[in-house]
């Protein structure tokens, strides 16, 4: 299979630097070029400050490109590219990221910006695969994949609302400094301490939990920042429609594998829910559906860290429930994430490639 080409928008930031990691040895997708700010425009790719934690995988050797560039577009359509994978932050992409997809570049983005826009699909690949085909039948120009928050949150409950209903939920996360971005985190681990605060992401989660769901009931959505580098942890209550039994709950989320077609995808997780009996923040971070590996390469392990592990699972009444989950806010709620919506596509034929 010949590798679609691809560039990454953003490259020192977190995410961007997630997306190098993903794509470098990618089966699918070959990392043709990297777009960014001024900052490290004209430098080498691997003269980029590395800031992830694992070592820095080998780079292709290109030159990071300025996304400004009035004549950067066309030229990655004549050098081949089909897809870019945004990281820029939320002005950046609203601005930009039409452009490319104006020039048939399929966008995936991380970023908040179209996340709601009629027209842009906001997909979990397990829950609504059906979104990236558009009614025209043109092909996909650009897609959303969701805030890192709502996975640990919404797989499980997915798999709750099949098989028991969902009425109601409340949850309330933990969430680790790395979501906020390479500068927060480095703020927040220098001052050993950290604001929870979090602006609009209570919101954003429960708003777009509704999108993908297609889900609508009470809620209510508390979001807090904690001192951990990576990893959100959110503590979940929810009222069913149905009667539980906890042999049945745990049947469920054990047995949930979510939308048949993800399964063959190279950064699918072996299952997309592992059930624990306590969440650990450190041992459960690169949860991949069958164990969890203690410090994989993300380069070349495509499954680590893309599962959601579920933990404390209870149910106090017949109608109620409780769980916590996990899951690993920059690989699957973010860059792992990404690279695997845009395999979901592919694998769909929607991109027109
Ligand atoms: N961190 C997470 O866990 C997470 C999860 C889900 C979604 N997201 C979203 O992903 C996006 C990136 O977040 P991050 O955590 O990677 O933030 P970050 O570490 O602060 O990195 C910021 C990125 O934005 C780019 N950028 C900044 N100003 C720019 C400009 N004027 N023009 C073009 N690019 C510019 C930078 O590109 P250069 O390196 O080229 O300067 C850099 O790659 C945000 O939209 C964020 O909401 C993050």
């Amino acid at each position: 299979m010949l590798r679609t080409e691809t560039v990454v928008l953003g490259a020192g930031g977190l995410v961007a630097q997630r997306l190098h990691q993903r794509l470098v040895h990618h089966p699918w997708f070959s990392l043709t070029a990297v777009a960014g700010s001024a900052r490290f425009a004209g430098r080498s790719l691997n003269e980029v400050p590395w800031i992830l934690e694992e070592a820095r995988p080998p780079m292709p050797n290109i030159t990071v490109e300025d996304i400004e560039d009035s004549g950067l577009i066309e030229s990655l359509v004549q050098r081949g590219v089909r897809i870019a994978f945004s990281a820029l932050p939320t002005e950046e992409a609203r601005r930009l990221e039409p452009r490319f997809a104006a020039h048939g570049i399929a966008v995936f983005s991380n970023a908040s910006a179209f996340r709601r826009d009629a027209g842009v699909p906001l997909v979990v690949p397990e829950l609504n695969p059906e979104a990236l085909v558009q009614a025209s039948k043109k092909p996909l120009v650009h897609a959303c994949a969701t805030n890192c928050t709502l996975l640990p949150l919404v797989l499980p409950l997915a798999a709750i609302n099949e098989r028991f209903g969902v009425q109601h939920y409340t949850m309330r996360s933990e969430q680790g400094l790395s979501g906020g971005g390479q500068h927060y985190l480095e703020a927040a681990l220098s001052a050993g301490m950290v604001d929870p605060a979090i602006p609009g992401e209570a919101e954003k989660t429960d708003a777009e939990l509704r999108h993908v769901l297609g889900w609508e009931g009470e809620s209510e959505v508390r979001c807090a920042r904690v001192l951990r580098r990576d990893g959100h942890h959110v503590f979940v209550t929810v009222q069913t429609r149905d009667p539980v039994t906890l042999d049945a709950l745990l049947d469920s989320l054990r047995n949930w594998e979510g939308n048949e077609r993800c399964a063959s995808l190279p950064s699918a997780p072996h299952k997309p829910l592992m059930l624990v009996d306590q969440i650990d923040p450190e041992t459960h971070l690169f949860a991949d559906g069958l164990g969890f590996t203690g410090r994989p390469d993300p380069s070349t392990d495509l499954k680590a860290g893309m599962a959601v592990a579920v933990g404390s699972v209870a149910c106090p009444s017949s109608h109620t429930i409780r769980f916590e989950a996990y899951s690993h806010n920059s690989l699957r709620g973010a860059a792992g994430g990404l690279v695997y919506l845009a395999e979901l596509a592919v694998s769909m034929d929607v991109l027109g490639l």
